[in-house]
């Protein structure tokens, strides 16, 4: 049986469900920068691309070399190819401008470029995550595009997706009907579809969190995790498994593979902080995933998809994966 590229499945959507050749473009491009930062991750201290730059980014972070690296890689890979209006990442401070001498296109293109990085340096899977929205109407306006054009709900997303570059490389992909997997075929140089039909199971007992932040954590988040924790005796009567890989991408990848639930509550460590995880970059892309595979995924007391974002990094509660074990944990805020 010949393989499906996942230049095919574009092409494929583009006439079973009328997707546009630019969109398909695009995912192309953001692919094929995926496969230039896996080779990049993937070479380590050989090409000296490991430890930190030195800098912080916008987010009072430190950057890793590879988050700039991977920064870079994303924003020339796809500001030429007029499918985009402007981009925006999770390294850089302000929406990015296409350059003038380039022609620009009808989406926005949001993205993490390396998620995880604290793993980087031990050879731990990381990961880039994206989003894809369409620019509103700009009524004739041609000057710098601002954040306001980046800030729409989750919702208005028209594709999602992650790469992950851990033992294999893959590409998880919806574009609103349904999630695809991808794994990178390194001797074709494409990607390859592997996983046609992903469904995150309903239940679990599988649980995702730092458990070293407990004490920083709001009640409802108290009371729901010590359930977790008191297995088969507990109110829960079953016996729960944890993992906290502290890359999303990998922590998510499991959920969408075994099933599982995955937490990064709000805690008082910093009241201008609520949540670590950024709506725009993390947050929002993983619940379009998370819900296409049938999942859920809100912050606690709403939807995720269904906030309207404020400012370009914002960040967000977030709990994911497994519907019933999400279901559980917001009705928890909700009492
Ligand atoms: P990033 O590397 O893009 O800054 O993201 C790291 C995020 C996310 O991937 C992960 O789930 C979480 O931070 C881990 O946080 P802790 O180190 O607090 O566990
Ligand atoms: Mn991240
Ligand atoms: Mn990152």
């Amino acid at each position: 049986m010949s393989r499906v590229t996942l230049s095919r499945y574009l092409i494929e959507q583009t006439r079973c469900h009328n997707t546009p050749a630019d969109l398909r473009f695009l995912i192309e491009v953001v692919a094929r920068a995926c496969k230039a930062i896996s080779h990049a991750v993937s070479k380590g201290a050989l090409d000296d691309v490991l430890g930190s730059m030195g800098t912080e980014n916008v987010q009072g972070e430190v950057q890793k070399k590879l988050d700039v690296m991977s920064n870079e890689i994303l924003l020339e890979a796809n500001e030429w190819g007029g499918h985009l209006a402007g981009m925006a990442s999770e390294e850089m401070d302000k929406a990015y401008q296409i350059p003038g001498r380039y022609p620009k296109g009808a989406y926005l293109l949001v993205f993490d470029p390396l998620d995880g990085s604290s793993n980087i340096d031990v050879n731990v899977s990381v990961g880039t995550i994206f989003s894809v929205l369409r620019c509103p109407d700009r009524n004739g306006a041609t000057g710098d595009l601002g954040e306001e054009a980046f800030l729409q709900p989750g919702t208005e997303q028209v594709a999602a997706g992650y790469a992950i570059y851990g033992p294999q490389t893959m590409l998880l992909l919806t574009m609103g009907n349904g999630v695809k997997g991808f794994t990178l075929d390194r001797e074709l140089g494409s990607f390859v579809l592997t996983h046609d039909d992903i469904k995150v199971p309903e239940t679990t007992q599988e649980f995702a969190v730092n458990m070293s932040n407990q004490r920083h954590w709001e009640a409802p988040v108290q009371r729901y995790v010590s359930e977790l924790l008191a297995g088969e005796s507990g109110p829960l009567e079953k016996n729960y498994n944890m993992r906290w890989i502290a890359s999303m991408v990998a922590d998510v990848h499991r959920i969408l593979t075994r099933g599982g639930l995955f937490m990064y509550p709000r805690d008082d460590r910093d009241p201008s902080m609520p949540g670590k995880l950024r709506l725009m970059y993390e947050a929002n892309p993983m619940s379009f995933i998370i819900e296409q595979a049938g999942g859920a995924a809100t912050n606690g007391t709403q939807r995720i998809l269904d906030i309207q974002p404020t400012s370009l990094h914002q960040r967000v509660p977030v709990f994911l994966g497994s519907k019933e074990e999400v279901e559980r944990v917001t009705a928890y805020h909700q009492e």
